[in-house]
Order: structure tokens, then C-alpha cells, then sequence
């Protein structure tokens, strides 16, 4: 058996309200996806991955699911979707849905007869309502803050609290009630059956909750980032249902199941992808090394680590305890999401971020494994400026404005022309407002420019595409402090983190990721060589 379609594969992600408006509300939909795959073919890419499109009060942008089974008309229908998921087989794109497992919204039918049923009821059973501490329950069950800032407890007019670790409206499932994955298998089939290729799973080191709900031990923490022995995550008991989300996906041949994992530890971390679990699992090392040589191969080394150790099944861990397995999982990498400060800004901003971010970007197309593009990071995109009266994350609100939260890194993508809204809509006030000074960084504008980002990630993923196949390992070169170098099959990837240029190393230049003086890397670059 070959190997599957997506253990090299390059994930396209598409942030429905962002990408392309087609019906002139100011918000991207379904149709605008479909309109523009010439953008994610040219690329060549092999699937796509969608955040969100299922009904939603929005809240925090669809992570907030009322009905898991239908289309929000924000984003179009299912005929839509159907569309979508024929027109992008056509080009042989692979689509994956993002489900949402831990929590629901509060408009989810479930959450609404929780709320009109007595404490005690089924109902109620559902998600977590308890009493509250304090002679009169005044105080919340436990100390535990919700990702986005403040409690995760929020108070019902009958005395009772429910958990959310996320906004107030996002209650969690308890996953002890056989409701949730019952309903959980019947998404599952919903979405399969209608011929898409695999999912995305939100918080999946979530959904299962420890018993009696301890006391976390630490309640000052960054946003999605949290320590390995916080009790509200990375529960054991998580397993169990990741292994039967698997059982129903192994139904669909060539389906795939990506995890969203915050879990830092490589072994806890590897548990999530044995041979039973998740397929793939997002591993976000890369994302948060700064561009420095020595951050960078660390996060490398943890990631294949990680994967390395992956080992059996957990039945077959029971019953061979002590013998050595072979398999191994496959690495994922990531340098943005929807969820983090756009690259380049990270790197420093400007023009020495957008070169790091370029850099950055031979460095992740050269790793072996699975690849995930956030739309606009091929267009070099920096995380947008906000006024304080536009942002709509949740976290801005619960943060007591004091984090803004990611709306910068989800703006509109520019398309075409010289002004907003750069051809993503008709409608000049999309729902975050585009910076003027895209106009250059449009997806027009550099199509015509053989030095843009965009065809730096064309020429990148093609050198990659023609490659296909090669080898998982990759073998470190030695190399000056601040650089960092590393050979795969034949193609030698060189970065130089550090201040002076350095030479190159020897073999055929394919591609660099900005101007290169004779044999001299110059600092912020990367180059491949055969
Ligand atoms: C994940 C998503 C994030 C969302 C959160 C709650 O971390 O990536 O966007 O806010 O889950 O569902």
C-alpha cells in the first residue's frame, strides 16, 4: 500500500468570511470559494481546509455551532457546498470541514432545553451545570477562566452555572453522555456521505473533563496556549474518543482527521495520532519559534520527535507493553493560522519580516510531512491594523480590551485593483475593513510579478510537487551560528537567521527567497539547491 494522499500533502486553509464575497454583504461565502480555485490550483495544492460554514449565532465566528448538519446562510447552502466540493474534485482539491466537538453554541437546541429544564434533568446532563461555591452558590463550581479571558463559568437565572471554556456563548458538551458522540458520529456520516474528504477537529485535546473538576493551578495564561497538566485539556480520557471518531471515519476510505492539539509534551502529543486516533495532528512548534536558527531547529526536532514516537495502537499498548513498535507518525506544519499574528509581523514586520517570512517559507515547503497555508500568507499579507471600534474577536470584549484578540490576522484577502475592497466584494464596507496600502500585495498585482511572494510559493510548491515522494528524513548540515541548513533526498534547504551574509552551500541554486549576491546569502533569506 502506497502511502496516503495526505502524509505530503499541501492543506490550502480558507477562512470562509475572508476569502472571496460573492453575494455583496461584505462577507466572504461559499460561492466566492468556488469562484476562485483557479487561485488555489495555480498554487497547487492538494486540499483545502474550511473553517467553519455550519449554522452559527457567530459569537466567535462559527465556532459556535447551533446545527453541526446545515450550511449558515452567511456562507451560502448546502447546494452550495455541493458546488463547492464538486468543483474543487474537478481540480483535484480535497476538501475538509472544521467541526467542532467540545462545545456547541448557545442557539444549539440542546443548550435551549438545558436552559428551560431543571437542574438535574437530561437536559442539562448534556454540558456541564453545577452549583455554585459559596453559601449561596454565589462563586463559581471551580477557578477555571475561559481561553478568551475571565471565568469559564457563566450564571443561569435558576442559580446554576455552566462551563464554557471558550466565550459564554460556546457551553461545553460532556462527552460522558452518549448524546455527544452519538450525535458527533452522526455529523460525521453527514458530511462523508456528501463526499468531503476529511475534517478539521477544533480543541481536540478537549472534550473529555477530569472527575469533579479540580481546581486548575495556574489561572494566568496566554491566550491558546496552556501548561500540560491544566485539567480543563489533555484529559486521558480524550483517547477513547478520538478512537471512535476514527472507527467511523476508517468507513470512508482516504478520509483524514487533522486535530487541533495544543499539548507541548512530544509523548502526550504523539498519543493524539497512534494508529487508532487522529490521522494528523497540528503541531504549532514552528509557528511559535522566532526566526532565530537555534528556535527554529528545535521546533523542528520536537516536531519529528513527536511523530517518531507514536508507536501502537492503545489496545496493542496493553498488550505488548514492553515491545518496541515501528510506526511512526506523519509531521504537520504550520506558519499561520486563524488563530496567531500573521508571520510576517511576527518576524518583525516591514520589509526585514516580509524577507523572514519568505524565508520561513522555503524552510516549511521543504519539511517533509503535511504542509498548511493560511489563505494570504502566500501573499505575504502582514497582520492588519485595527481601530479599536472594529474588532469583533470575543477575546477583545472578555479581555477587558486588553488583548485584541485575532481579527488582524483575518482580514479580507485582496484580489484585484487599486483600492478596498481589492476585488473581495462589492461592497466597499467589508465586515473587517482592507488596509489601502494592499494594493500592491493583491493577488492580481503579483501574479504578474515573477519576484511576489505569490510566485515564490508557486515556484516553491511546484520544485516540491515534482519532488513528490521523497524521502521522510531530513539530515542536518553543518553550519555557521545563525544558520541553519538541512538536506533532504537530494534538495538542500539553507536559512541564514543571523546579521552578516554567509556563503552558500555548494550544489545547484533552485530557488531563493530574495536576491542573492554571487555565492553570499545575504541575512532574512533562504535558499534551495540541488
Ligand atoms: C480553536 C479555534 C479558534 C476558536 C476556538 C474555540 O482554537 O481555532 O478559532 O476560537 O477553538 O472553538
Amino acid at each position: 500500500m502506497g502511502a496516503p494522499w495526505w502524509s505530503a500533502g499541501v492543506f490550502y486553509q480558507v477562512y470562509p468570511r475572508s476569502f472571496a464575497d460573492s453575494d455583496g454583504d461584505g462577507v466572504g461565502d461559499l460561492d466566492g470559494v468556488t469562484a476562485h480555485l483557479d487561485h488555489l490550483q495555480r498554487l497547487g495544492v492538494d486540499a483545502m481546509w474550511l473553517n467553519p460554514v455550519t449554522v452559527s449565532p457567530m459569537a466567535d465566528h462559527g465556532y459556535d455551532v447551533a446545527d453541526p448538519r446545515a450550511v449558515d446562510p452567511l456562507f451560502g447552502d448546502l447546494a452550495a457546498l455541493d458546488r463547492l466540493v464538486a468543483a474543487a474534485h474537478t481540480r483535484g482539491i480535497r476538501l475538509l470541514m472544521d467541526l467542532v466537538p467540545n462545545h456547541t453554541s448557545v442557539a444549539h437546541p440542546w443548550f435551549v432545553a438545558a436552559l428551560a429544564a431543571d437542574p438535574g434533568s437530561p437536559e442539562r446532563g448534556r454540558y456541564f451545570f453545577r452549583d455554585g461555591r459559596g453559601p449561596d452558590g454565589e462563586l463559581p463550581p471551580n477557578n477555571w477562566v475561559s481561553v478568551f479571558g475571565g471565568p469559564a463559568w457563566t450564571r443561569v437565572s435558576d442559580g446554576q452555572w455552566y462551563l464554557h471554556l471558550f466565550a459564554p456563548e460556546q457551553p461545553d458538551l460532556n462527552w460522558d453522555n452518549p448524546d455527544a458522540p452519538a450525535d458527533f458520529e452522526k455529523t460525521l456520516r453527514f458530511w462523508l456521505d456528501r463526499g468531503v474528504d476529511g475534517f478539521r477537529l477544533d480543541v481536540s485535546h478537549g472534550m473529555a473533563k477530569p472527575p469533579g473538576l479540580p481546581d486548575m493551578p495556574d489561572t494566568d495564561i496566554a491566550l491558546l496556549t496552556h501548561r500540560d497538566d491544566d485539567p480543563r485539556f489533555n484529559r486521558p480520557g480524550v483517547h477513547a474518543i478520538h478512537r471512535a471518531i476514527r472507527a467511523v471515519v476508517d468507513d470512508y476510505p482516504g478520509a483524514v482527521t487533522v486535530g487541533e492539539v495544543w499539548v507541548h509534551d512530544n509523548a502526550q502529543f504523539a498519543q493524539y495520532i497512534r494508529p487508532d486516533e487522529l490521522h494528523l495532528a497540528f503541531n504549532f512548534r514552528l509557528l511559535q519559534a522566532d526566526f532565530d536558527a537555534v528556535e527554529i531547529r528545535n521546533a523542528i526536532d520536537n516536531s519529528l520527535a513527536a511523530v517518531a514516537s507514536v508507536g501502537s495502537t492503545e489496545s496493542e499498548t496493553h498488550r505488548l507493553s514492553s515491545r518496541k513498535r515501528s510506526s511512526t507518525g506523519t509531521p504537520t506544519w504550520a506558519l499561520e493560522n486563524h488563530d496567531v499574528t500573521r508571520a510576517v509581523t511576527r518576524y518583525g514586520g516591514g520589509a526585514v519580516g516580509l524577507a523572514r517570512a519568505r524565508a520561513m517559507t522555503l524552510v516549511l515547503l521543504a519539511l517533509p510531512g503535511a504542509v498548511f497555508v493560511y489563505n494570504g500568507q502566500e501573499l505575504g499579507l502582514p497582520e492588519a491594523e485595527l481601530p479599536d471600534a472594529v474588532l469583533q474577536d470575543p477575546v477583545w470584549e472578555r479581555s477587558g480590551h486588553t488583548v485584541r484578540g485575532r481579527d488582524g490576522c483575518r482580514v479580507p484577502l485582496p484580489w484585484s485593483g487599486d483600492a478596498p475592497p481589492f476585488g473581495f466584494s462589492e461592497r466597499a464596507d467589508t465586515w473587517l475593513p482592507m488596509p489601502p496600502q494592499w494594493a500592491s500585495l493583491t493577488v492580481e498585482h503579483q501574479l504578474g510579478d515573477p519576484g511576489s511572494t505569490l510566485s515564490l510559493y508557486r515556484q516553491a510548491l511546484e520544485i516540491r510537487r515534482e519532488r513528490a515522494g521523497f524521502d521522510g528524513g531530513i539530515e542536518w548540515l553543518l553550519t555557521p551560528g545563525g544558520v541553519l541548513t538541512f538536506q533532504r533526498d537530494g534538495l538542500v534547504c539553507t536559512v541564514n537567521t543571523g546579521a552578516q551574509p554567509v556563503e552558500l552551500p555548494a550544489g545547484k541554486l533552485l530557488l531563493a527567497s530574495g536576491p542573492i549576491n554571487g555565492h553570499q546569502l545575504p541575512p532574512n533569506t533562504a535558499a534551495w539547491l540541488a
